[in-house]
């Protein structure tokens, strides 16, 4: 049978629950894709730590020791910072392989390159994570596209945020005793001051503006304010006018034009986003044909990132041959003209 093989960057909460996934769902690759799944290599910060993987694993800190493996089909990226993450895709790209992300602050930058460029190359781009979790909202969002005019998109886009507002209410905690369970839980950024002043959902709408609308508002119009200035106060007082804050991120197109916003709001019970709890992340797409879509569940965590990512594996293995034709490169001399083929 062939193999698949697969090298993930980073081994933190995600790129652990990414490899662990591979493992403990073999059969269920085999049996859809027709291939083993083989985690070839993984890229790591510190050489000196020790990790619960196969010893057939190359571990490693060198990207270039990754791209020189003699068969690598799909990288699947779990880091953060737009650098080096994007050069690395870039030559992931160049080399022949399909790539996978998680990294929303990357991709919204640099998302319209990258999947240029893997046009250029023939390689599929997944990235399902950077929006939303294990919400498959990229995928249905590309089977509901096809036809209907959305007007709207609107979400609750990140766990973290979302689990803060939550515990605060539910259990009375502080603001930063609710910060620490999120990061405890591996909710949270690296650096939280994404997840808690509207960063990181801002780029998640810019990801999703881009894929409903086929562009993205001016960044510098769009309103983007966390949830670091809700105080217990003020959920206690919403509480009592049956009122809950969520934090927002809306995204619609008006006369032509982009509009877009992220922040906390104040819901009733009558709207969707009130009863989404904890670290759940939903989405409301509005459309012509099919009227209103609430997608919902978790929106961070080790498991259900991971789950995003797998299901990117399946979809960009599948949407051209993991096992690629030779990528033919031509090298121009004086007068004549030299082929080398590179597996
Ligand atoms: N920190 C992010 C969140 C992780 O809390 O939503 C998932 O994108």
């Amino acid at each position: 049978m062939s193999i698949i093989k697969v090298a993930i960057l980073g081994f933190g909460t995600v790129g652990e629950g990414v490899y662990r996934t591979i493992q403990s769902h073999a059969a269920e690759f085999t049996a859809v894709l027709g291939k083993k799944v083989e985690v070839a290599a993984i890229l790591i910060k510190n050489k000196h730590k020790n990790r619960d993987v196969g010893e057939e694993v190359l571990l490693t800190t060198d990207f270039d020791e990754i791209l020189g493996l003699p068969q690598l089909d799909v990288v699947i990226e779990a880091i953060v910072d737009k650098e080096p993450t994007f050069t690395f895709l870039k030559k992931a790209i160049a080399r022949g392989c399909h790539i996978i992300t998680a990294n929303k602050e990357m991709f919204a930058h640099h998302g319209k390159e990258l999947l240029d460029l893997s046009k250029k190359n023939n390689v599929s781009v997944g990235y399902e994570a950077t929006v939303a979790g294990g919400i498959p909202v990229i995928q249905t969002l590309r089977q509901l596209l096809k036809i209907n005019r959305v007007s709207l998109i609107q979400g609750i886009l990140n766990g973290t945020s979302n689990f803060i507002l939550s515990e605060m209410r539910e259990k009375k905690q502080s603001f930063a005793e609710s910060l620490c369970q999120a990061q405890e839980n591996g909710y949270a950024e690296a650096d939280p001051t994404n997840d808690i002043e509207g960063f990181d959902a801002f780029y998640k709408a810019m990801i999703l503006s881009r894929i409903v609308f086929g562009e993205e508002p001016e960044w510098r119009d769009v309103e983007r304010q966390g949830i670091t200035s809700i105080t217990s106060e003020l959920i206690a007082a919403a509480e009592k006018l049956e009122l809950r804050f969520k934090h927002v991120a809306s995204i619609s197109r008006e006369d032509g034009y982009i509009i877009a916003s992220v922040k906390p709001v104040l819901v009733g019970n009558e709207n969707p986003f009130y009863h989404v709890e904890g670290v759940e992340n939903a989405v409301n797409v509005h459309s012509d044909i099919v009227g209103r879509i609430t997608l919902q569940g978790p929106g961070a965590g080790m498991f259900p990132t991971a789950s995003a990512m797998i299901e990117d594996l399946v979809y960009v293995c599948q949407s051209r041959p993991a096992e690629r034709n030779a990528v033919k490169i031509t090298a121009e001399c004086i007068g004549s003209s030299k082929t080398v083929e590179q597996k």
